[in-house]
């Protein structure tokens, strides 16, 4: 299965954000089984702003219609999911939930790397720039994940990632409410065992 991830390009002001995402979204339709939406890469400057409710609805509007325009001429759907940063306030995760819904995205991914340096702190690498992933994003990821179960209640499936390296932490994450997970810098640590180990964990 192939999940392709989509972003505005880094010289894109965010104004004019939504063109470079109906570009991607047309090129990659026809080869990929999942698209995910990436607004949350703390790399690419102004990317995040596009979680702002405004901002969102303006993007995802745009994706619904782009989507609609293909699944006619293409004939099939293909399942696309939004992917949002762990460092997100409280009341912004209701409001992001609500804009799923309102747009008919399949699924959440939740999350992308983390700019909260207080997890490293002390660390002699803790203030290179760019997001942090792994270990240190667990407990961050866990608790969005929690945070957007109960309020999605089930309605759109979650994909959980964000420092997962064992079958036990997969097994946490579908009981805090994650349909699928996705590993990234476990897999550096515990080598590619680690996603046969992570396919075989059963409720
Ligand atoms: C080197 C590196 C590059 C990444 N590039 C992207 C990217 O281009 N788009 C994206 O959405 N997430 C990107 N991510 C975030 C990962 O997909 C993942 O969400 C994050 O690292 C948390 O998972 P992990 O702790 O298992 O690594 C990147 C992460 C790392 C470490």
């Amino acid at each position: 299965m192939l999940g392709i991830n989509i972003g505005k390009n880094l010289h894109t002001p965010v104004d004019n954000a939504i063109s470079d995402y109906r570009i991607c979204l047309q090129k990659v339709y026809p080869l990929a089984d999942y698209i995910s939406l990436n607004v949350s890469s703390p790399n690419t400057p102004g990317l995040r702003d596009l979680q702002g409710e405004s901002a969102l609805d303006e993007l995802l509007y745009a994706i619904d219609e782009t989507r609609k325009s293909l699944q006619d001429q293409y004939q099939f759907n293909r399942p696309i999911a939004l992917k949002v940063a762990p460092d997100l306030d409280d009341d912004e995760i209701p409001v992001i939930a609500e804009l799923l819904k309102k747009h008919q995205i399949d699924a959440l991914i939740a999350t992308n790397t983390t700019l909260d340096r207080s997890l490293v702190q002390g660390h002699s690498n803790a203030i290179q720039a760019g997001g942090l992933s792994g270990e240190a994003l667990c407990q961050k990821s866990r608790d969005l994940l929690s945070q957007f179960h109960q309020v999605l209640q089930g309605e759109i499936p979650i994909i959980s990632v964000g420092g997962i390296n064992s079958a036990e932490e997969v097994r946490l994450r579908m009981q805090l409410g994650a349909s699928l997970v996705q590993l990234y810098t476990g897999l550096i640590y515990q080598g590619p065992k680690l996603v046969r180990e992570a396919a075989a964990v059963r409720l």
